[in-house]
């Protein structure tokens, strides 16, 4: 029970008083976002994904980054059960994963209304606040619900331009199969692989992935079909191991996808534009280990990053235009990273594509492109113009129909 709400009447009083100068001091501070002359840009941060944590870090590189002189970063924080908020309070919270449940943080929507682009601000009770109009929105999220085309659907709704790819390339680059199938289709080489989806039975179908995985042959990977930094995968090296790889899988998604293990190493790609690409130098994973699992993507333990990639002009430069071709052929638009291996004779097999990859300073997608001259702040903005430009086309094709 809260005894606030028996308390006496003169501290009933002064607790309303003091709500009341804060619901001030609030409005007040909406009222500043709404009249700033810059260029408002939405970053949403956190969310309803598996990959929470590493969304705080790409956010905050980014607000770190943004060149504050154009753009008036709106902060968006959503709680890992999916609730959004805007938030006021300091940078240095978000990366300390300390932002949320702050008294300044304001419950907030997207309005659907095109010809609005604004979001929708509320008191704690649901009481409508004040309408703030955004240029665009850059979803820096990881996963399920934030990569995978779902926000990128609501904001195109709403008419507010998306720095990042748009609803369909984020929906197949998160469909790891699906991505094979079209990038195959363009003829480049992909893993040999089958899905298993989740037919509510405890065995998942394990005696028929037994059976088709003789075609594939041992050692093997198993990943859920859409996730990412790397939950849910195994390396499997014998046919006993591969039930509970299948059921680990099977947590992150209902679909799982098991491939044959390509021998080689990764090799990644930066991709940046709409029409004309600007292609990052390319990247190369060692691994001591035996996959880029979770802790050695954010922790480099015991793997290396070498950009660029130890590799011959010639061997990069193919790699680089199978990198454009895969990003053209999935319809990815102002920027992604590229995965792709090479093996050992020599040969590009596409892994995924990340729609919006890991964006702090010391991340892959920032170290290619510096690595050809391109700053974060200069990979922001042009990532901003891009996405701006996107979002102009769409509302006049929307017209049109
Ligand atoms: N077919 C494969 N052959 C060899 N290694 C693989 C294969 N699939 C995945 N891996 C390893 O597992 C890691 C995670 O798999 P990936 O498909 O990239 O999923 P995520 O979206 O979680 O990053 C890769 O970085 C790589 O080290
Ligand atoms: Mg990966």
């Amino acid at each position: 029970m809260n005894l606030q709400l028996f308390s006496k009447a003169p501290n009933a009083t002064y607790r309303r008083e003091s709500e009341r100068s804060g619901h001030k001091e609030i409005t007040d501070r909406l009222q500043t976002i709404i009249q700033d002359s810059r260029k408002r840009i939405v970053i949403l941060f956190g969310g309803c994904s598996s990959e929470y944590s590493v969304s705080l870090q790409s956010a905050y590189a980014v607000i770190c980054h943004l060149d504050q002189k154009e753009y008036l970063p709106v902060l968006i924080g959503i709680t890992k059960t999916g609730d959004w908020y805007l938030y006021l309070g300091e940078t240095d919270r978000i990366s300390e994963d300390t932002w949320c449940g702050l008294k300044t943080n304001i419950p907030v929507s997207v309005c659907p209304n095109r010809h609005e682009s604004c979001l929708m601000a509320y008191t704690e009770d649901g009481e409508f606040m004040k309408k703030i109009p955004v240029d665009a929105v850059f979803p820096v999220l990881h996963g399920r619900n934030g990569e995978d085309g779902t926000v990128q659907g609501m904001f195109e709704l709403a008419g507010i331009p998306v720095i990042g790819c748009g609803v369909l390339a984020s929906s197949l680059c998160m469909d790891k199969d699906r991505a094979h199938k079209l990038v195959s289709e363009a003829g480049i080489r992909v893993p040999k692989s089958f899905v298993i989806a989740d037919d509510h039975n405890e065995n998942y179908g394990i005696q028929n992935a037994l059976y088709q995985a003789e075609s594939i042959g041992y050692p093997l990977f198993v990943k859920p079909v859409k996730a990412g930094s790397s939950y849910g995968v195994t390396k499997v090296c014998k046919r006993t191991e591969l039930a509970d790889a299948i059921r680990l899988a099977f947590q992150y998604d209902d679909t799982v996808i098991v491939e044959e293990a390509i021998t080689g190493f990764e090799v990644g790609c930066a991709v940046m534009g709409n029409e004309e690409l600007t292609v990052g130098e390319v990247d190369e994973i060692e691994l001591q280990s035996e996959f880029f699992d979770f802790t050695e993507k954010y922790t480099l333990k015991t793997s290396a990053i070498h950009v660029p990639a130890r590799i011959d002009e010639d061997t990069a430069e193919q790699i680089r235009q199978t990198a454009r071709r895969i990003y053209q052929t999935l319809g990815c638009k102002v920027f992604s990273r590229v995965d792709m291996f090479l093996t050992e004779n020599g040969e590009i097999v596409f892994n995924e594509v990340n729609t919006i990859p890991g964006f702090t300073s010391h991340s892959r997608f920032p170290n290619m492109m510096k690595a050809v001259g391109i700053s974060f702040e200069q990979i922001l903005n042009t990532v901003i113009r891009l996405g701006l430009e996107t979002g102009g086309r769409e509302d006049k094709m929307g017209m049109v129909g």
